[in-house]
C-alpha cells in the first residue's frame, strides 16, 4: 500500500505569491449558494448567449473550416478575426489600427497578465482607480508590483491626484483605468477628464490601460471618446467579448502602441500561446453577419430594464443614510453607508436572509472601502432585485439602529 506523504507545499510556494489572500474567494464561495438572490458576481445573463445563431455558425465551420478552426492559431489571432476587430473598431471608435497595433487576446484577464509580464518588474508602481476590478489589483500584484490607488468621483479618476503621482519620486509605470460603466461603481468618466487624463499620461511617459469590459454595454446612445482614440501612442485598450458574446469562448483584443503588442505576443507565446482557434472562427462569422449589434440592443434593453427596476428598490427600500450611483450602463451600482457600516458583517447577514452582495474593500488596493457595496443586477430578475433590495434595505436598516 502507498504511503501519502504529510509534507505541507505552502512553504515552497513562489515568493511572489505570498501577500496573495483567498480574501476574494470566500467572498465569492459566500455568494454562490443556488437559494440566493444574487448580487454578487458580474455575470452575464445566459439568455442573451446566441444559442440559435452559435448553432446555424458552428455546423459549416466543422464541416468546411475544419483544418482551419480546429487548428492551432497563430499567435497574434487569425488574420479573418483581427480584421473583423479592426472594422468594428474603426466603425465603433473612429479609429482603424495600423499594421500590427491589434491582437486577439483569451480576454480582458489574459491582455493583463501579458502586459504586466511584458512590462512590470517587480515593484514598479501600477496606479489604479481606486476602487477598480480586483483582477487587475490581483494580476499586477502577481508580478510584484506596487499598486497605487487613486480616488474616482462621479467623472470618474481624479486626474489632480494621478498628476500629483506623477510627479512624486514614484510616478507609475502604468496607470489602469475602465472609463466606461465601470466595476465596481458603474460610474462613466467624463469627456473631460478623458482627455486630461491622456494628457498628463503623455506628458509623464505612463502608458495606460483601458478596459472596456462594459463600453458597449451602454444604456445612453451617444458614447464617449474611448481612451485609444485619444491617445493611440499611450494606450493599449483591451476589450473582451464576455459580456457581449459569452464568456466559456474566452475572447478579446489589445490594441495599442505596435512596440507594446509585440511584446504581449512574444509573451502570450510564452503563456497560453493563442486564443482558440474554433472561438475565434466563430466569432468573426458572428461579427460578418451583423449578430453582434442585434443582440446588443437586445442585452442593452434587459439590463437597462433590470438597472431601473434595482434604481427604484434602492429609492424605496434603503435608508436615507445610503447613497448609490446611477450607472448609465455595465452591470453595477455602487452603495455607500456611514463609517459605522460593515459591509463585510452585513454580508454574512444577508447570506442568513438569502441576499449575496460583494463588499467593497477588496476592490481597493489600501484598506478603504469597509463601508462600501456593489450590487449587480446583470443576473437576477426584476421581481427578485425588488425582493433582495427589499431584504437588503430593512437589513441595512436594522444593523445601523443597532450600532
Ligand atoms: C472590468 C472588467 N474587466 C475584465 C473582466 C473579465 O474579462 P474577461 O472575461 O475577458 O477576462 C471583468 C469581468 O468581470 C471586468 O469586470
Amino acid at each position: 500500500m502507498q504511503t501519502l506523504s504529510t509534507h505541507r507545499w505552502s512553504s515552497a510556494f513562489a515568493r511572489r505569491t505570498q501577500g496573495a489572500s483567498g480574501e476574494l474567494a470566500a467572498i465569492l464561495e459566500l455568494a454562490g449558494g443556488t437559494d440566493l438572490i444574487s448580487f454578487a458576481g458580474g455575470l452575464p445573463d445566459p439568455q442573451t448567449f446566441p444559442v440559435a445563431v452559435l448553432r446555424d455558425l458552428a455546423m459549416p465551420l466543422l464541416s468546411g473550416d475544419a483544418a482551419v478552426a480546429l487548428q492551432y492559431s497563430p499567435t497574434p489571432g487569425l488574420p479573418g478575426l483581427r480584421g473583423a476587430f479592426a472594422d468594428r473598431l474603426a466603425e465603433t471608435q473612429g479609429r482603424r489600427p495600423g499594421a500590427g497595433e491589434l491582437m486577439v487576446t483569451s480576454g480582458t484577464i489574459d491582455a493583463l497578465g501579458l502586459l504586466a509580464r511584458a512590462m512590470l518588474d517587480p515593484g514598479d508602481v501600477a496606479a489604479v482607480e481606486s476602487p477598480t476590478y480586483l483582477g487587475a489589483i490581483d494580476g499586477f500584484r502577481g508580478y510584484e508590483a506596487d499598486v497605487r490607488g487613486i480616488p474616482v468621483d462621479e467623472d470618474g479618476i481624479d486626474t489632480d491626484e494621478l498628476e500629483r503621482l506623477c510627479r512624486s519620486d514614484s510616478p507609475p509605470k502604468l496607470l489602469y483605468t475602465i472609463p466606461d460603466h465601470q466595476n465596481p461603481t458603474g460610474i462613466t468618466m467624463s469627456a473631460e477628464r478623458r482627455s486630461t487624463l491622456v494628457e498628463v499620461c503623455r506628458r509623464h511617459g505612463v502608458l495606460v490601460i483601458e478596459d472596456v469590459a462594459y463600453r458597449e454595454l451602454t444604456f445612453i446612445s451617444e458614447p464617449l471618446p474611448s481612451l485609444w482614440s485619444l491617445g493611440p501612442d499611450i494606450v493599449v485598450q483591451a476589450g473582451t467579448t464576455s459580456k457581449t458574446f459569452f464568456p466559456g469562448v474566452r475572447l478579446g483584443w489589445a490594441v495599442g502602441p505596435r512596440e507594446v503588442i509585440a511584446q504581449m505576443v512574444v509573451a502570450k507565446q510564452n503563456s497560453d500561446q493563442c486564443a482558440g482557434a474554433l472561438g475565434q472562427r466563430l466569432l468573426e462569422e458572428y461579427l460578418r453577419g451583423g449578430h453582434m449589434d442585434r443582440q446588443l440592443r437586445l442585452s442593452n434593453a434587459l439590463y437597462s430594464q433590470r438597472c431601473a427596476r434595482m434604481l427604484a428598490a434602492l429609492d424605496e427600500y434603503m435608508p436615507a443614510e445610503i447613497s448609490w450611483t446611477r450607472p448609465r450602463g455595465g452591470f453595477f451600482t455602487w452603495l455607500s453607508g456611514p463609517g459605522r457600516l460593515d459591509a463585510v458583517d452585513l454580508a454574512r447577514k444577508a447570506r442568513d436572509a438569502g441576499v449575496a452582495f460583494v463588499p467593497g474593500r477588496p476592490f481597493h488596493p489600501h484598506a478603504d472601502g469597509a463601508n462600501k457595496l456593489r450590487l449587480a443586477y446583470s443576473l437576477a430578475s426584476e421581481d427578485e432585485i425588488d425582493e433582495g433590495v427589499a431584504r437588503l434595505g430593512k437589513l441595512i436598516t436594522s444593523t445601523l439602529e443597532n450600532r
